[in-house]
């Protein structure tokens, strides 16, 4: 933590492994390269952001005093000497990378936090910053899975929207924030979408454009699924939002059992162990959702698509913000609800 009381600066600080967080200084960044520094005006929550505040997960001894938060929205306030994309004020959501840079100052709750380029996007004068705070990982997570080269690498999404190639995509687990973004960049990106939620939120699903939905509850979905799509196009794989052994299990049942290519892309990080009993002949990937920032798949999603897509209305909000907290005394609160789980929401801290 700062003892510098005369930065403008303030973070909600993790001081060390499962402890609370405390609000106190912290440094004022300035921007290298082509990153900028955004004034947060709010910040929304990941799963994984209350699962290494409680259970001490990914950082080490050394990295405490840490900031978590990897999902704003705010104004930018200065740009490095090569970032010529940005000027102070535009109004931009943004990807913080706090846990791949292991340093606080990438952290997103708190006042002024550093951004890298590509994974910041311009927000229309219409949509409000809570709103605009919801994409960051989950965006960069779906990305990874459905564009990366070595994940499921679908044709990138365009500004505009890519013409349907006919095409069928699997998301399980469309309702989460990870499988709303997901949704939502490979309609833009031409593929047929079906999708798993729970009924109570099949309407999400159809208005991210879902064109087939199913309730994973039931317990013939596989079934279900296998009818449904059987003889409606080639298969592009499936994208597994869900990371259990269970949900995937059910999505290798599903595409063993369809024409086309036998992927199912994982949120699983490539840490995590193997499955076992996984069945032969079904690929399966790991995902590094924010190394997207260093290669192709950022810089068009993110740095042109995102931009877009927002602009003309055709990526939207989704799931819905939910401001559980103001300031960044809220961030505690907002971590302990996010720790218990939510459905179809995406919960959110009005920083400033
Ligand atoms: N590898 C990485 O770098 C990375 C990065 C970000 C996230 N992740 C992982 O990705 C996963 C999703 O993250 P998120 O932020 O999108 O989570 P989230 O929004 O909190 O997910 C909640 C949603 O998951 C759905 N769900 C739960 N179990 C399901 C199942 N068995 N089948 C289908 N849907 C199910 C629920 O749908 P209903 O409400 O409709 O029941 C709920 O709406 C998490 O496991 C997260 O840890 C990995």
């Amino acid at each position: 933590m700062s003892s510098d009381a005369t930065s403008p600066n303030k973070a909600a600080w993790l001081p060390a492994a499962q402890a609370n967080i405390e609000v106190g200084p912290a440094p004022m960044p300035t921007p290298a390269g082509t990153e900028a520094v955004i004034q947060v005006h709010s910040a929304a929550l990941n799963p994984a952001d209350a699962v290494v505040q409680k259970r001490g997960l990914l950082l080490q001894p050394e990295n405490y005093p840490f900031v978590l938060g990897n999902d704003i929205a705010g104004i930018v306030h200065a740009v490095g000497p090569n970032n010529t994309r940005f000027k102070p004020g535009d109004r931009v959501t943004a990807l913080c990378r706090a846990f791949a840079r292991k340093n606080p100052a990438y952290g997103g709750f708190q006042l002024y936090s550093i951004v890298d380029e590509p994974m910041l996007a311009k927000i229309p004068d219409h949509i409000g910053f809570s709103e605009a705070s919801v994409f960051g990982l989950g965006l960069a997570t779906a990305a990874y899975s459905l564009f990366n080269k070595n994940a499921l690498a679908l044709d990138l999404p365009v500004p505009g929207g890519n013409a349907p190639n006919g095409k069928l995509l699997l998301i399980w687990g469309g309702a989460s924030s990870v499988g709303a973004c997901g949704n939502q960049a490979a309609k833009a990106a031409g593929y047929t979408i079906a999708a798993t939620a729970s009924a109570k939120n099949f309407d999400l699903l159809r208005e991210m454009g879902a064109e087939y939905i199913f309730d994973y509850n039931t317990d013939s979905v596989v079934e279900d699924i296998v009818a449904a799509l059987k003889g409606k196009g080639e298969m592009a794989g499936v994208f597994s939002a869900i990371g259990t052994p269970p949900a995937l299990a059910q999505c290798a049942a599903i595409i063993g059992q369809l024409e086309g290519r036998k992927h199912v892309a994982t949120v699983r990080p490539p840490h995590f162990p193997a499955l076992e009993n996984w069945p032969e002949g079904i690929e399966i990937s790991s995902n590094l959702s924010t190394s997207i920032a260093e290669n192709e798949v950022g810089r068009v999603v993110f740095g042109v698509w995102l931009e877009a897509a927002l602009a003309d209305g055709s990526m939207k909000c989704r799931p819905h913000c939910d401001v559980v907290g103001k300031g960044l005394e809220g961030v505690q609160g907002a971590l302990d609800i996010m720790f218990k789980g939510v459905s179809a929401k995406k919960l959110v801290v009005e920083i400033a």
